[in-house]
């Protein structure tokens, strides 16, 4: 089955053409991040203007790029759900329009799932696997055992993990996207520069927890309390120290659950996959497997859309016009079995 993915969720205006939930036949990724850098943050009103503006070229130079017209696509998956309403609506509305327009069967798919199933274009992996789904607006272990079976370990109490990356380095001015500005500067600093609280949420039931809100207020508020006066106050250093609080407490808990369930595939998705410290902690791990998306498919993509909406369509999911966009979704939240809508 070849099917056509749409994706509108944030700032990425992007449509891909993908063989069986494997071959990515073509991936075309419009970024606003241009747009939205001056605001140091994705302004909802521009983003879905853009989507607007963008969406039939993008789908458009999709099938160019793949050299097939709608005629070679058996159908049409569009992420649905969670992301900004405005947004998240453009994808929506055209991929309807535009399966009812050519007799395609089309289906609404789940981004967080998306994430997680990214490295699953490219590589062989056998269920049940460890997630961790890393995103600017989720942090999540979980098990999973399908693409749309999983069970959340651990989650956020607080902020997201990117969010947390994107708010000190525009409170700094390290640059935007924050995550990738970090990472960049981290890579000259020394992480030994700063020594950040690191909270256990062990007493909270939440051995598998993470919280980000502890380590962004003393980044940024009470920076001087953490400074080692030993080393020069730079962005290089903060970052480093930053980078390496932040990921050290996500693999910790990672460690927890892989010990917890005797499961030792890990499979990672998401904005925040693309951290080369992240990358290098569980590569560096020779007792796991860890897959990581190519670097294309780390941040939003529509070939994820495809891939996942594959499976969804080849198993018979069908969505009808009256499909909505749904801004946010239960079953991200711990404990309990998931996603009864992927
Ligand atoms: O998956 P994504 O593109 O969008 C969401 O679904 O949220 O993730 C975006 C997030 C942002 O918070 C961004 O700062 C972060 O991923 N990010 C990174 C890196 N590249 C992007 N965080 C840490 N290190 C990176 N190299
Ligand atoms: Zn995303």
């Amino acid at each position: 089955m070849t099917i056509l993915g749409i994706e509108s969720s944030c700032d990425e205006c992007a449509a891909a053409v993908v063989l069986d939930g494997r071959r990515v036949i073509s991936s075309v990724i419009a970024t606003q991040i241009e747009r939205h850098a001056e605001f140091n943050g994705v302004v909802p009103e521009i983003a879905s203007r853009l989507h607007t503006e963008w969406v039939y070229d993008v789908v458009a130079r999709s099938l160019m790029e793949a050299s097939m017209t709608m005629a070679d696509i058996d159908g049409v998956a569009v992420t649905a759900r969670p992301g900004l309403a405005g947004s998240l609506l453009v994808g929506v509305s055209f991929a309807k329009a535009l399966a009812w327009s050519t007799g395609k069967p089309f289906v609404g798919v789940n981004h967080v799932l998306a994430h997680l199933y990214a490295p699953l274009l490219t590589e062989d992996v056998e269920y049940p696997f460890i997630g961790l789904i890393v995103s600017g607006g989720h942090t999540l272990i979980c098990r999973a055992d399908g693409f749309d079976d999983i069970t959340v370990l651990g989650t956020t109490i607080d902020d997201a993990v990117g969010e947390a990356f994107d708010k000190v380095a525009k409170h700094y001015g390290l640059g935007y996207p924050g995550g990738s500005a970090i990472d960049r500067l981290a890579r000259s600093g020394n992480p030994a520069a700063c020594r950040f609280p690191v909270p256990n949420l062990y007493k909270r039931d939440g051995r598998f927890d993470v919280s980000y809100s502890g380590i962004k207020t003393a980044a940024i508020r009470q920076l001087d309390q953490f400074w080692n006066p030993a080393f020069e106050r730079s962005n290089e250093n903060l970052a480093a120290a930053f980078e390496k609080a932040a990921i050290d407490m996500l693999v910790t808990r990672l460690l927890r659950a892989i010990d917890a369930t005797g499961i030792t595939t890990v499979v990672a998705g998401g904005g925040v996959a693309a951290n080369s410290y992240l990358r290098a902690s569980l590569g560096a791990r020779r007792d796991l497997r860890t897959l990581f998306p190519p670097l294309a498919f780390c941040g939003d993509n529509a070939a994820m859309i495809a891939g996942l909406g594959y499976h969804m369509l080849a198993r018979g999911d069908r969505d009808g016009l009256e499909l909505n966009a749904s801004p946010r979704v239960s079953g991200f939240k711990r404990p309990g079995k998931s996603v009864a809508t992927p």
